[in-house]
């Protein structure tokens, strides 16, 4: 039986409350095996920091396998159909302790490197594939536009033939041939979420169609090419109309247009933003083209607010009908049916997961994703036998360097969360034995220590979606990771306001200023090493040093900082964002009088030589 044929029998078999459950998503945390059996649930997932048992691998099989074996249970009224689990992999499989964690895609962004890109998708499918797990909500193709968006770290450029450049590599690296070694890919979020007035997150984006098309849907085209298998709707607005419930983007452009065969997933409650009666959300974006819903702990509204609105002619049957077949027509190709249950799969609690290999691979990353911006005076590279002070809040924290969604849906602050791989100091203190570590640069207070040379890792603490937003006042909605637990103190506020009022960063973190202060006065060179999600404004942290490199959210490899800056490697990297220099700045390249701190493209290698 052809594909096609198989899924339209399928079908043709289910009752209307089979379909909707097909059509319903809720997170892990609120619905146990039995009830997906019993409510014949199409798919499940993770929320940020959602995790089973003690977070390891075997854990997430053994509920993978429960659920797995609970959606293909036979029985009265029942029709057997293989759950699809999806998570935020976004930057490796960084849920699940001791995963690699790769550099934020800002920082791939600058690497750019398809090639790359390839490989690490590989490395992550395999990480996922280790857990169970069948689906990534990843590759973010959102081209910030401001860098006061606190998603701008999940954004590979402002530029949107990079996004779609290094996006269609990344979905072909995940989906490969859709065999034993693939997971299926998310394109988020459709579309214009990078666009938004102020980079407001779930904001509005206020545009022509033609910018739209030039901007934000240009870099789906490619990775669409590459054969994605899902999108996932967008919080924002375009024009004052939520995607969710837009059905010329969704329907007509997405599926008509560009001829999108597989599904639309909607974001965490997205569709409740669309109206206040629950049922009336529901038809706007079922009718709209939304497919599978992601109601994490009102899925039984959501599926009897649905069945109520096809039974009262709100909703035609044909578009339940449509949903379902996408649905289907995902797990047929991903040929979620030939698999047997995750625990029985071929890289099942593979020892690959956090291995040394995929490590290296993000190592690779790290080194060249970093961004050389000032290098005077010929400190770099810092010689390995040189007597080298580390210092700065950022040193020793792996936390810190792996940023939002890591472990918990906000990151984690410190060593203990992200297991496995080096902080940037450790990595130093590897090949430099006379390095040495004090994060506040207390060991200069008193005598004079004799450093040849001061690495002060300094930057922002981690957040994620709006919480990392700077602007001035406002609250924030709490996003896919609200309702899970934060393990360890996180150094940001999660009290639902933004991370800041402005990008200016001695403003934000004045101890970073006062430690390269501290140094400039001791007369010892100053090389920074500054960890951030995005551009900053940092004119007088760069003043305060000698050599300054944005090493963007590196992840859990900080030994590729050492291989850069102990001169194993020279710098590649160059800027996939304009880099402001005061926080009303919001240069992009090919904006008229176009005049950023750095330009797009800038980065210079060890010798202070344009890359
Ligand atoms: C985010 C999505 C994410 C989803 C599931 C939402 O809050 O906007 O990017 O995929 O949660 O965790």
């Amino acid at each position: 039986m052809s594909a096609e044929s198989r899924i339209d029998d399928l079908v043709a078999r289910m009752t209307l409350r089979q379909k909707v459950g097909q059509m319903t998503q809720p997170e892990r945390m609120h619905i146990t095996p039995d009830e997906v059996r019993d409510h014949h649930i199409g798919s499940v997932l993770s929320g940020g920091g959602s995790t089973p048992g003690e977070n390891r691998p075997a854990d997430w099989v053994e509920m993978n396998d429960a659920f797995w074996a609970a959606s293909v249970e036979e029985g009265e009224g029942l029709l057997p159909i293989p759950l699809l689990y999806g998570v935020d992999a976004i930057h490796g499989h960084n849920n699940v302790l001791g995963a690699t964690v790769f550099p934020h895609n800002i920082g791939l962004g600058c690497a750019n490197d398809p090639d790359l890109m390839v490989r690490i998708a590989r490395a992550t499918a395999l990480e996922i594939l280790a857990t169970g797990v069948e689906w990534t909500f990843a590759p973010t193709l959102a081209v910030a536009r401001d860098d006061h968006w606190g998603r701008t770290y999940e954004s590979y450029s402002e530029d949107p033939e990079r996004v779609g450049t290094l996006g269609e590599a990344f979905v072909r690296g995940l989906q490969g041939d859709l065999g034993d070694e693939a997971v299926a890919a998310c394109l988020k979020h459709w579309v214009g979420d990078g666009g938004t007035t102020g980079g407001v997150d779930q904001g509005e984006t206020t545009c022509s169609e033609d910018e739209l098309r030039r901007l934000h849907i240009a870099p789906y085209l490619p990775a669409l090419r590459a054969g994605a298998l899902s999108v996932m709707a967008s919080y924002n607005s375009w024009n004052g109309e939520k995607c969710h419930g837009h059905r010329g983007l969704l329907t007509d452009l997405l599926k008509g247009e560009l001829g999108f065969e597989g599904l639309v997933v909607s974001d965490w409650n997205g569709i409740d933003q669309l109206s206040d009666d629950y049922v009336e959300a529901i038809v706007q974006s079922v009718n709209a083209g939304v497919d599978l819903f992601m109601v994490p702990d009102q899925w039984r509204d959501f599926i009897d607010g649905t069945i109520a609105a096809v039974e009262a002619g709100r909703i035609p049957m044909d578009r339940i009908d449509d949903a379902v077949r996408r649905i289907l027509r995902v797990k047929e190709r991903y040929g979620l049916f030939e698999r047997p249950r995750p625990a029985e799969r071929p890289h099942s609690d593979t020892a690959l997961f956090g291995s040394a290999a995929h490590r290296a691979i993000a190592r690779e990353a790290v080194r060249t994703s970093l961004v050389c911006l000032k290098n005077e005076g010929g400190h770099l590279p810092v010689s390995k036998h040189a007597r080298i002070l580390v210092t700065g809040r950022n040193a020793n924290d792996r936390g810190h360097q792996c940023g939002g969604f890591t472990v918990a849906w906000q990151g984690t602050s410190g060593n203990e969360h992200v297991q496995g791989g080096t902080s940037i100091w450790e990595g130093l203190h590897a090949v430099a034995p006379h390095a040495v570590l004090s994060p506040d640069a207390s060991i200069l207070d008193g005598e004079s220590a004799g450093f040849d040379v001061a690495i002060v890792v300094i930057g922002e603490g981690p957040y994620a979606e709006g919480l990392g937003d700077v602007r001035s006042g406002g609250t924030v909605d709490p996003g896919s990771g609200g309702a899970t637990p934060t393990p360890g103190p996180v150094e940001t506020s999660q009290g639902g306001t933004p991370y800041a009022a402005t990008l200016d960063h001695h403003l934000n973190h004045p101890e970073d200023l006062a430690t390269l202060e501290k140094i400039r006065a001791a007369g010892i060179p100053v090389v920074t090493v500054f960890v951030s999600g995005r551009p900053v404004v940092v004119e007088h942290e760069i003043d305060a040093s000698d050599a300054f490199v944005a090493a963007w959210l590196p992840g859990s490899e900080g030994a590729g900082v050492a291989d850069v800056l102990l001169g194993d490697h020279d710098f590649q990297g160059t800027l996939s964002f304009s880099w402001p220099r005061t926080d009303s700045d919001r240069f992009n390249r090919g904006d008229d009088a176009y005049d950023p701190r750095f330009p797009y493209g800038f980065g210079l290698n060890a010798e202070g030589h344009r890359v």
